[in-house]
């Protein structure tokens, strides 16, 4: 695995590779790496030549009081699980070389980053859609891959390469589960063993929702139930729970044979999200 931490010398390797005709599949991701993003290369590798995954920790999509300081990094570890998994090039940038100046040119996707996680998190698309278009600048792909977990991320990439006819394919890989149902993410290390435990109220929820749409029962009432479990849980702090149509993400209150529901539930300063797409179950 080849490991290259410029914009430099990432841009002259993508060059050669170009030229010699690989077709590229890209993994974006800020590191402490779990099965998750290993999901996401084995998908990346049944279509293209060459993977490369970057790992950056990207500071333009963080709260100004969020956890960009505690967001657990371990680039040796993630070098190991990269390149068991198949990586070919894991392109590691610094802030500087990516910030090298104020930034003052942002890529800002309307609307759809107006709900869920993006009224909350003010900015954060606007940082994440600004990095990745800089690291497709950069890595030029063919595919990217993504994962379902950032239910609302996959929808707003998908439709910034829409509107900006960006020559790349956007593919999503679903959500990994730990053993207890709780979706993969690095923010799990933060979370202490008692909220560990109790943290599979996430996808308990989800699923009990989904259960209870399958029976014919009503989505406000399942959403009603699901909030009260989390209210009762130890430790856990609705940020939201909503239904949403997908990818548009508009409120949905009736459920007419495809949903979203999305969920965020905060553990001290650990904000968990979870998602599930409800479709074809009744
Ligand atoms: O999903 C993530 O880890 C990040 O938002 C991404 C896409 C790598 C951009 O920093």
């Amino acid at each position: 695995m080849e490991r290259i931490a410029t914009i430099k010398d990432m841009r002259q390797c993508i060059q050669k590779l170009k030229r010699s005709g690989k077709t590229i599949g890209f993994v974006p991701t800020m590191g402490y790496l779990h099965e998750g993003h290993l999901s996401l290369v084995d998908e990346a590798k049944k279509h293209c030549d060459v993977i490369i995954m970057s790992i950056f920790v990207n500071p333009t999509q963080f709260d100004p009081h969020g956890d960009f300081d505690s967001y657990p990094r371990d680039i040796k570890r993630d070098e190991a699980l990269a390149e068991s998994h198949g990586t070919d090039i894991i392109f590691y940038p610094d802030t500087k070389d990516m910030y090298p100046s104020e930034i003052l040119t942002w890529v800002n996707v309307e609307k759809i980053t107006d709900v869920l996680c993006g009224a909350r998190r003010k900015g954060h698309f606007r940082g994440v859609t600004t990095v990745v278009t800089k690291l497709f600048n950069i890595v030029k792909p063919d595919i990217a891959v993504f994962g379902q977990k950032d239910a609302q991320q996959a929808a707003v990439i998908s439709k910034m390469v829409e509107d900006l006819n960006m020559d790349i394919e956007i593919k999503l890989a679903p959500i990994v589960r730990e053993a207890d149902g709780l979706a993969m993410s690095s923010r799990n290390v933060r979370l202490s063993r008692e909220d560990r435990k109790n943290a599979k109220v996430l996808s308990q929820s989800l699923f009990m929702i989904k259960e209870g749409i399958a029976k014919g029962e009503e989505l406000s009432g399942l959403l009603k139930k699901a909030k009260n479990n989390i209210l009762e849980t130890p430790g856990a702090q609705l940020d939201y729970l909503e239904a949403r149509s997908y990818p548009n993400l508009e409120a949905v209150n009736t459920y007419d044979g495809r949903c979203l529901v999305a969920i965020a539930v905060f553990f001290g300063d650990v904000r968990l999200i979870d998602n599930i797409l409800i479709e074809n179950v009744s």
